[in-house]
């Protein structure tokens, strides 16, 4: 069967970005809601579609921009970026060794450390920055996967992705990346030398807090990608079509979003930096950064991990307090949404100073209002 995957059906990269829908020349593609499909009078579905579970054109569309972007043989679309994390696992052999980042996303690190056991897999995390640990942890011949996160959610952990590869090829092991902070904007983990990168669309890739989906992309076909597809299929871990045409929607401004993103981020770093009531900012910092603000010495390659945290009682319900008198900042879970004010789609330049300060000043004015009424309740 002849399906329009982004691996068979390869139009240019120009092409799968920016798609004109042929019949009536709509610069947006049209949402396909069909869950089945007429077959042809011998019973064979030439056209490539038969059920909407596996076969959908609108799910197939967005696949293919985000294997262009990744720079992948093939990408798959998810329900979520749990779902394709652990489709990734889910696909190992039986009773498979695997070596995976101590920093990374929390849901994801307790159903390895839970659930993967019960599938008879053994997992060790390493702190995936240093390379002798990952080397020391691998063992030729059983580990199956390195599962790597990086930038790792929470503390920005920054592993060397080229670095791992070697290290876990040499011993057989396959490499994935979660690259849902990074985005294909300033990292191609393929391209680095991963087999597969994953990332949960819900964040930066869509970016407007309106959809839960999760992506794996690979960087060749076999057997491993195959199981990975069959995984999605018949745990029937697919996207809806609405949330894959929301999904291409955000993939236009991706590029732009990300990188004024990143612009505010820098320049709320360095000033947080510079507050003198902060120890410590968690942010991975060029290397000789002249706003480090002492909060652990660089590594070998010039980037600081360390981090500070809100602590526990008394000292994180006061972080909690200050949190709360934010009101630019929007305090809710999840990250890469335009909600934040810093991540205005306006042309970089203007955003640097325009958007990045007030958030600034927000937080400062929201630590203002804290000392003060601290200052009075310890007067009364
Ligand atoms: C780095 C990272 N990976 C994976 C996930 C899981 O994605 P989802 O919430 O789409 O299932 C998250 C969610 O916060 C995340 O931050």
């Amino acid at each position: 069967m002849n399906r329009p995957t982004a691996g068979n059906h390869a139009p240019s990269r120009r092409k799968r970005l920016g798609l004109v829908e042929p019949t009536t020349k709509a610069v947006v593609p049209p949402l396909h809601l069909a869950t089945t499909f007429v077959r042809d009078p011998d019973n064979q579905y030439r056209a490539g579609y038969a059920y909407g579970r596996p076969d959908n054109a609108t799910t197939r569309h967005a696949e293919a921009v985000l294997a262009a972007l990744e720079e992948a043989h093939e990408a798959a679309l998810f329900g979520s970026g749990m779902a394709a994390a652990t489709a990734i696992v889910l696909a190992l052999p039986p009773s498979s060794h695997i070596v995976a980042s101590q920093v990374m996303y929390w849901a994801f690190r307790h159903w390895l450390a839970n659930e993967a056991p019960r599938r008879g897999h053994r997992v060790d995390f390493v702190d995936s920055a240093d390379l002798a640990a990952v080397s020391a942890a691998i063992k030729p011949g059983s580990t199956k996967l390195v599962y790597v996160e990086t930038p790792g959610n929470p503390l920005w952990t920054i592993s060397d992705i080229g670095a791992v590869a070697e290290v876990a090829h040499a011993a057989g092991a396959r490499l994935a990346v979660d690259s849902t902070v990074a985005t294909p904007v300033f990292t191609r983990p393929l391209r680095l030398g991963a087999d597969m990168v994953m990332h949960s669309a819900s964040k930066y890739l869509n970016g407007h807090s309106d959809v839960i989906a999760g992506v794996v992309a690979a960087a060749r076909p076999g057997e491993a990608w195959e199981r990975v597809k069959t995984m999605r299929t018949q745990f029937g871990a697919v996207i809806g079509p609405f949330e894959a045409w929301l999904l291409l929607r955000g993939l236009r401004t991706l590029d732009v979003r990300v990188k004024t993103q990143a612009a505010s981020a820098m320049l709320i770093a360095a000033r947080l930096a510079q507050h003198e009531q902060v120890a410590s900012v968690l942010y991975p910092g060029p290397p000789g950064a002249s706003w480090s603000c002492g909060c652990g010495a660089p590594n070998e390659r010039g980037i600081r991990r360390d981090a500070v945290h809100p602590g526990q009682g008394r000292r994180k319900r006061r972080h909690r307090h200050r949190g709360a008198k934010v009101r630019l900042w929007k305090r809710a879970t999840s990250l890469g949404g335009v909600r934040e004010p810093g991540s205005s789609t306006a042309p970089r330049s203007r955003v640097r100073a325009r958007h990045a300060r007030p958030i600034y000043c927000d937080f400062r004015s929201a630590w203002r209002i804290l000392t003060i009424s601290r200052a009075i309740s310890t007067r009364r």
